[in-house]
């Protein structure tokens, strides 16, 4: 019995999806505790590939309760298609529950991300645009839509009405865009209330009690701490905490409750999205990597920005996270490239070499990362399942890694599918 927590600590994207369902296997609960259908959760089960937004990925294996959680924002159209999506390939759904006190986004948060983003031509910071920081903004103006409120039909009207009034006048005089109906969207979300009635619970309750009964939960982190409102490159970031504190937050859980706080991390680096990315390879290789990670947004079909591993980043995320047991996810995607690069340290405008992520992400624009060099493998590692079957290269590489950042590798990845890993302390 136990808690897990499973948070990025890249730019998102690192295989959270793929340690989760393997770690949900033994988990009475996964709970997700921040984000909204802006993440896409990939997990192979053999030939069969499954990309979660707003479900826990340990919707396909947990045998308990899968829980999305206050803190995260939900769309309830997407979720019903994901839901369907789900139950098309024969799997039960009837153990996913929703907080009655996480919020909805509305279709004006997401036309609103939609033209913001679009504003002055080009993208601003790249959105995924679910509408995800337009719910956050409502939710923190005290003016949101929660699921709660879909159950309550005066609630519902009034809130809307009064949402649409400053809402439609922002699209109507400055964006010159047109309005929305009252009536339409009141009739829409009053429908999705009723059909998803038996789902919204309180959760906190239900997840305390499963703290208390020693059960096995899991809370999977969407996004990464790179991307977190507060520690991140903002204003390049989304809008919620996806650190280990997320959860105390976004779940309802004590801190003192948190056990096992697992770091994903891939071997190299990716980004999706606008913002500064010091270790970038806007090269050949990049391209190189990109097609052979197959780095390709799960949620928006975007290429993704590749680059060398920073463990200056990385420093940073596990010191923000607390992280005591690191994930490396990919590492077979290196096979075979060459001689291989890890930043070490950063050397500033004026000269100075630093090991700490800055808190100015203007400055890190031309903040120059210094190397180290590391041999490469040729090897083929996607059938090794021990460590001592990796290349010697391959471990040093892990092991770099690991005494920079005073944390132990638990897991290696070598595959998108469920068995490709080499764990090197079962957890459970
Ligand atoms: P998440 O958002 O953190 O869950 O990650 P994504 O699912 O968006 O992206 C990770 C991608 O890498 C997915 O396509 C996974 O199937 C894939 N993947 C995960 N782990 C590995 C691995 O160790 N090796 C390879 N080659 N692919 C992996
Ligand atoms: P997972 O959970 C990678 C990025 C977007 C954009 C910024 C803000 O799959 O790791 P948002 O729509 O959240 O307001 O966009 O954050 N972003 C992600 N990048 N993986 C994700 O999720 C992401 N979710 C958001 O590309 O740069
Ligand atoms: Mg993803």
């Amino acid at each position: 019995m136990s808690t897990y927590v499973v948070v990025g600590l890249q730019y998102g994207d690192e295989g959270k999806g793929k340690i989760t369902d393997v770690l949900s296997a033994k988990s009475d609960y996964v709970v997700r505790f921040q984000g909204g259908d802006n993440a896409g959760h990939t997990v192979y089960v053999g030939e069969e590939k499954f990309v979660l937004h707003l479900l826990p990925s340990g919707v396909l294996q947990c045998k308990g309760k899968c829980i999305i959680a206050n803190g995260v924002v939900v769309n309830p159209k997407a979720f019903i298609k994901e839901i369907e999506t789900i139950e098309s390939k024969g799997l039960k759904t009837d153990h996913v529950f929703i907080s009655r006190r996480a919020h909805v986004i509305m279709p004006y948060h997401i036309l609103m991300d939609t033209y913001r983003e679009e504003e002055n031509g080009g993208t601003q910071i790249g959105t995924t645009k679910k509408g995800i920081g337009p719910c956050y903004e409502d939710k923190i103006a005290r003016i949101g839509i929660r699921m709660i409120d879909l159950l309550n039909p005066e609630v519902l009207r009034e809130k809307i009405e009064k949402n649409l009034k400053v809402k439609n006048s922002i699209f109507e005089k400055y964006f010159e865009k047109p309005t929305l109906d009252v009536e339409e969207i009141y009739n829409e979300f009053l429908a999705l209330g009723e059909r998803l009635k038996d789902r919204i619970v309180d959760t906190e309750l239900e997840i305390n009690e499963a703290i208390r009964d020693n059960k096995n939960i899991l809370f999977e982190g969407a996004q990464a701490l790179m991307l977190d409102i507060d520690f991140g490159t903002y204003p390049y970031v989304t809008s919620s905490s996806p650190s280990t504190g997320g959860v105390c937050t976004g779940a309802g859980v004590p801190p003192t409750a948190l056990q096992n706080l697992i770091g994903v991390a891939k071997a190299y680096t990716t980004r999706v999205g606008n913002g500064p990315f010091p270790t970038e390879l806007d090269n050949e290789l990049g391209e190189n990597i990109r097609q052979i990670g197959g780095e390709f947004g799960a949620t928006t079909g975007r290429p993704r920005r590749t680059g060398w591993l920073d463990l200056v980043s990385l420093k940073h995320a596990c010191m923000i996270n607390g992280i005591n047991n690191l994930v490396i996810t990919k590492l077979d995607v290196l096979s075979n490239i060459g001689k291989l690069k890890i930043a070490t340290h950063y050397k500033t405008e004026d000269g100075k070499v630093i090991d700490y992520f800055t808190s100015s992400t203007t400055k890190l624009y031309n903040y120059e990362p210094i190397y180290e060099e590391l041999e490469g493998w040729e090897e083929d590692i996607t059938k090794a399942r021990s460590y001592d079957e990796l290349p010697a290269n391959a471990k040093k590489y892990i092991e770099f890694i690991e005494n920079y950042l005073g944390i132990n590798v638990y897991l290696v990845s070598v595959g998108p599918e469920r068995s490709q890993n080499i764990i090197r302390k079962e957890l459970f």
